[in-house]
């Protein structure tokens, strides 16, 4: 007798926000729009239904580095908006290159619009690529490319 196990695979991958991105919505809506995160994470879902999609956000640089570590080893892929601590955390951009799971920098904004200290990125050099200045749907094309 020949027993046949068909395997589906659903890729696994979380999106990592950094600080204030708690506050999306109703921080500077002029710059960040007006949905929160946890709405627009819904429609992620919704639409990437065969892909494990996670959520983690913290204001901790240290949080975000203890996650990179959790997931970085087992995880598909990660999208990661470091917020603020992008352009000022050696840890983070640190633990994007130590880790084996691709990184995918976004940012919703586009930050060479805005203010020079936007302009350096310290998780650019160790990412898979970077999504910049799409809006919310920054994260949409970062889970395209990673599933691509
Ligand atoms: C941001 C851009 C950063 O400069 C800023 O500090 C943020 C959000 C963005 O998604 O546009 O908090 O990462």
């Amino acid at each position: 007798m020949t027993l046949n196990f068909a395997y589906i695979y659903f890729m696994k991958l979380i999106i990592i926000n950094g600080p204030n991105l708690n506050l999306l919505g109703r921080r500077e809506p002029e710059v960040y729009g007006n949905q929160s995160f946890e709405d627009y994470f819904a429609t992620l879902q919704f639409k990437f239904k065969t892909t494990q999609l996670e959520y983690f956000q913290s204001n901790i640089e240290g949080g975000i580095i203890d996650k990179l570590h959790e997931v970085g080893f087992s995880y598909d892929g990660i999208i990661l908006n470091a917020a603020a601590y992008t352009h000022t955390s050696v840890g983070i951009g640190d633990a994007v290159k130590a880790i084996e799971a691709p990184v995918v920098e976004v940012h919703i904004s586009n930050t060479f619009k805005r203010e020079d200290y936007r302009h350096h990125s310290y998780i650019s050099a160790g990412a898979k690529g970077v999504i910049i200045g799409f809006g919310l749907q920054s994260y949409d094309l970062a889970i395209q490319s990673l599933i691509a």
